[in-house]
């Protein structure tokens, strides 16, 4: 199996949960303290060593490829002022990776996104990084993710144990041991998309850290409409799972690190407040800010 040097993200998704933030602008742009979430997620795959990145856009999306791309005026006023903190700031996010654009078209799902990817992924294993949600940790666990891939010519998923109240918005596994030396992977049997909690076969949710085969393509290909009418991700992956012959298994590896859930208002104002607290520059003002407002609550 070929090394992981492809990411796809897909940035189609109309963001209706944080409307009117997002009526013109898109939700990926959404800033946490002063930086956008598609760059943390950008980041992510960098940090894991996979510098070509392709976004599965749609409309109303300029504003991410903009992020990522030169900003000449705004460079050339920054560089005669001599701000080069600012201009540091400016460049860094066209620097990050080889970015590649193609367009939806219809949106008729993740697994329809994922299926755009095809002409970039070519015949190799790749990630795949939904931008809802950061995954940080003191290793990059993509990495991890991509060398248990690597190892076992896996397709492999992120997994979390989440409330039984919470499966419902979640890709639901059915797990069984992995017999290997890593502790923290599993074998998947099957993938349930969204379940009720009655019918939910575990608590273990896929949270959107992917590395999938080239295999997917023909199988999302013969897939019909799932869960909510579209082509689901999570089907095309519990096809590929009920094959428990093949020489490439489906497995999970359970999630280290912190996933912020950048997908829902509450969330997003947790993460951050999480990521705020952190930083150099404004971190302790804030800690002092907001123990005090929060002695008044
Ligand atoms: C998608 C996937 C789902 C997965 C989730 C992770 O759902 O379809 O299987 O568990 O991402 O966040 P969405 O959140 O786009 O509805």
């Amino acid at each position: 199996m070929g090394k992981v040097t492809k990411a796809v993200i897909p940035v189609a998704g109309l963001g209706t949960r944080f409307l009117p933030a997002t009526k013109a602008m898109p939700k990926e742009m959404l800033p946490v303290v002063d930086k956008p979430v598609i760059q943390y997620v950008v980041e992510e795959a960098v940090e894991a060593d996979v510098p070509h990145i392709l976004m599965v856009t749609g409309r109303n999306k300029h504003a991410v490829e903009n992020h990522f791309d030169r900003a000449f005026e705004l460079e050339t006023r920054l560089e005669q002022k001599g701000d080069s903190a600012k201009l540091n700031a400016v460049a860094e996010s066209t620097e990050l990776a080889d970015i590649h654009y193609v367009r939806q078209g219809d949106a008729l799902g993740l697994g329809h996104a994922v299926s755009k990817a095809r002409a970039f992924v070519a015949n190799e294993p790749f990630a795949l990084l939904l931008g809802d949600e950061i995954v940080q940790g003191d290793e990059s666990f993509l990495a991890r993710m991509i060398a248990i891939a690597e190892k076992y010519r896996a397709t492999v998923v992120a997994l979390l144990e989440v409330p039984l109240s919470e499966v419902h918005k979640y890709g639901i596994a059915t797990i069984e041991g992995f017999p290997a030396e890593d502790a923290d992977v599993v074998r998947i049997t099957s993938l349930v998309e969204k379940p009720a909690q009655e019918t939910a076969p575990s608590r273990f949710a896929v949270v959107g850290r992917y590395v999938l085969q080239p295999e997917i393509f023909d199988v999302i290909d013969n897939l019909k409409p799932g869960v909510g009418g579209e082509i689901q991700l999570t089907d095309a992956l519990n096809e590929l799972s009920k094959n428990t012959e093949q020489e490439k298994p489906v497995l999970g590896v359970v999630l280290r690190g912190r996933r912020l859930d950048m997908g829902n208002q509450l969330t997003f104002l947790q993460a951050t407040v999480e990521l705020a607290l952190e930083r150099d520059d404004i971190g302790s003002d804030f800690r002092e800010w907001l123990k005090e407002y929060s002695s008044k609550l």
